[in-house]
């Protein structure tokens, strides 16, 4: 008997199992009351009463030795068994997050509200499919203008009245004609126009409007506060200069230039060597299109202006081709990492 015990224990000790269920087979072989060890513990009772001590205290082992391995093997196929407790590692690096950078026109939107901001301007937006009251006629355009010839703007076929917008102008009636002044708000927003895509223009763009009405706005708070805006924006050795121009909506009107910030001033092929370069057009809102907002034009005045951000951004970050803010090519974005 005591030779049967240690084949037996020799055989428990190279058990294997592939799997949980192996393991109680096993446990049903070996352990259960109609098992192997069972079975020897019956013919223990057998033998002469002056072996059972021996015998027994093997016996007896041999349980505790058959349970333990069991249990083990149990055990390697529990959850947070060895291989599965790796995973637990608290130590081990994580895989990589990468961090995604803000469009470089959100950022220059960013910092153009911003620096409104800080002259006491909120910010408001509109809609993109426009009627032509919001677009055009509201803001002085003549019926017959060229801007809203069909080559400029995208209207909808079924019906003319409604097309997208072609500049953030549209936004200024809307507030008007909603608020009674004192208004002073910045409507950054996107715009269409019917253009052939090069590497200065586009079908898609982005303009930031800027609206300020109240009682005795002139025309050198106009100047003071686009001044204010060029040298937060390009800094503080910026110069601006006003040409007289035309726009419908405005009376007088101009557009303001800023000494170009790549030269300096001296000359290069970015200000075409005149120094300058155009940033915004602006003017005094006419006093019709107050009274088309229903804003009496004999007690209030106020001041308009108007960029495209892809412009501002491009002479900002010296980028001299405007289909890259439309192209996702993340070795362009990329470069952005970071700012804000
Ligand atoms: N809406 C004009 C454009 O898209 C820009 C502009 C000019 C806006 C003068 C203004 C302004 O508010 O006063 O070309």
């Amino acid at each position: 008997m005591q030779e049967k015990i240690e084949q037996l224990l020799q055989e428990i000790e190279n058990l294997t199992a592939s799997a949980r269920e192996e393991v109680e087979q096993l446990r049903l072989r070996y352990l259960s009351k109609k098992g192997v060890l069972s079975a020897l513990f019956e013919e223990f009772r057998t033998i002469p009463n002056e072996e059972k001590r021996v015998v027994g205290q093997l016996l007896n082992e041999l349980k505790t030795r058959a349970g333990q391995k069991l249990e083990e093997l149990k055990a390697s196929f529990e959850e947070g068994g060895e291989e599965d407790r790796s995973c637990l590692d608290l130590t081990r690096p994580t895989s990589q997050v990468r961090l995604g950078a803000r469009h470089p026109l959100s950022i220059v939107r960013n910092q153009i509200t911003g620096i409104f901001a800080r002259l006491g301007y909120s910010v408001a937006e509109g809609p993109e499919i426009e009627n032509d009251w919001y677009n055009f006629s509201a803001l002085n355009f003549p019926a017959e203008h060229p801007a809203k010839d069909m080559q400029d703007t995208y209207f909808i076929q079924q019906n003319p009245d409604i097309l997208l917008r072609t500049h953030t102008s549209s936004v200024q009636i809307r507030e008007m004609e909603r608020l009674q002044p004192p208004i002073r708000k910045i409507f950054p927003g996107r715009v269409f126009r019917n253009e052939a895509i090069s590497a200065r223009a586009h079908c898609i763009f982005h303009q930031v409007e800027g609206l300020y009405v109240d009682k005795d706005v002139s025309f050198a708070d106009l100047k003071q506060s686009l001044y204010f805006f060029a040298r937060e924006l390009f800094g503080a050795q910026t110069r601006i200069r006003l040409r007289p121009s035309f726009f419908p909506f405005t009376e007088p009107s101009g557009e303001v230039d800023i000494s170009c910030n790549i030269c300096g001033g001296e000359g290069c092929t970015i200000c075409k060597y005149t120094g300058w370069v155009e940033i915004l057009g602006c003017g005094m809102v006419d006093p019709q299109v107050l009274a088309n907002c229903h804003i009496d034009p004999e007690t209030y005045t106020g001041f308009a202006f108007g960029m495209g951000i892809e412009r501002i951004t491009m002479l900002k970050y010296q980028i001299r081709d405007l289909r890259l803010f439309f192209e996702n090519d993340v070795r362009f974005l990329k470069q952005f990492t970071g700012a804000i």
